[in-house]
């Protein structure tokens, strides 16, 4: 129905008017042996999850709401390497369908012009240090206006409506991402991590910077060096300590 090129990934989509989260589905799917590529698209979540317990906001008809499973023979540690590889396939599938210039703030945050455009959520199951599958959720704020937003996020977020004054259609968006992702992917499982570490850094914001990064419990502030190639950000503090952040919210 979409059209695809790609061999694998969103050869197999389950599509849904309107669910919990499809992070849920895809949980339930990917324990009953859904093939890798299988994708759950819903035109609304009403209980969107975010990173850190957060709620997504997730209304009918304006954005992406999507997750996708993934069958990778890697070891665990590896696994946000995923993340920062289906980043990198949104920010280019934007590239390739506006003159709109995403930018990555670790770990998986897509902003443009400093506000989110997209959010990615990765979890994993897994059975004793095996990965079953890994499960990307992508949220991307499409096609509503800035009072479409509720007013609390309508300073730190933005559409690519909002950013191009032009609909986007929705559906051109997801095959990029598709093409985009399968391609990355093949490469990745090829070549390993580097290529889309060079990559992801081309397109990240927070390195080289000041930053803080704060998690439930803690909070470090110093120079983001870099990221570690398992996909860990690296952080020198003013003592001039190393840190290696794993999960946190990054203040630019
Ligand atoms: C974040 O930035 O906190 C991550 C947001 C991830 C949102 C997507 S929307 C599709 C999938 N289903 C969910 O419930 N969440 C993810």
């Amino acid at each position: 129905r979409l059209g695809l090129k790609t061999n694998f990934i969103g050869k197999n989509v389950h599509y849904e008017e309107s669910v919990e989260s499809t992070q849920k589905i895809a949980h339930r799917l990917a324990y009953d042996n859904a093939p890798e590529g299988t994708v759950i698209i819903a035109e609304e979540q009403v209980s969107g999850r975010g990173r850190m317990d957060r709620k997504w906001h997730s209304p009918k008809y304006t954005g992406v709401w999507m997750s996708i499973i993934l069958r990778p023979n890697i070891p665990l540690p590896k696994a946000p390497q995923l993340t920062l590889l289906a980043a990198v396939a949104i920010v280019q599938a934007i590239e390739d369908l506006t003159d709109l210039l995403p930018e990555i703030k670790w770990p998986n945050d897509i902003l443009i012009r400093g506000k989110k455009v997209t959010g990615i959520l990765t979890e994993l199951e897994a059975e004793a240090d095996r990965i079953n599958s890994v499960i990307i959720g992508i949220g991307i704020n499409v096609n509503p206006t800035i009072e479409d937003f509720p007013s609390e996020l309508q300073e730190i977020a933005t559409s690519l409506f909002v950013e191009k004054g032009e609909k986007v259609s929705r559906s051109d968006l997801i095959k990029r991402i598709f093409m985009n992702l399968e391609k990355l992917y093949l490469l990745y499982l090829e070549e390993g991590f580097l290529p889309i570490k060079l990559l992801w850094e081309g397109y990240a914001i927070s390195i080289g910077r000041k930053i803080t990064a704060r998690t439930l419990s803690n909070s470090i502030t110093g120079t983001a060096q870099g990221i570690t190639d398992d996909g860990v950000l690296i952080m020198v503090d003013d003592h001039g300590k190393t840190h290696h952040v794993y999960s946190a919210d990054i203040e630019l």
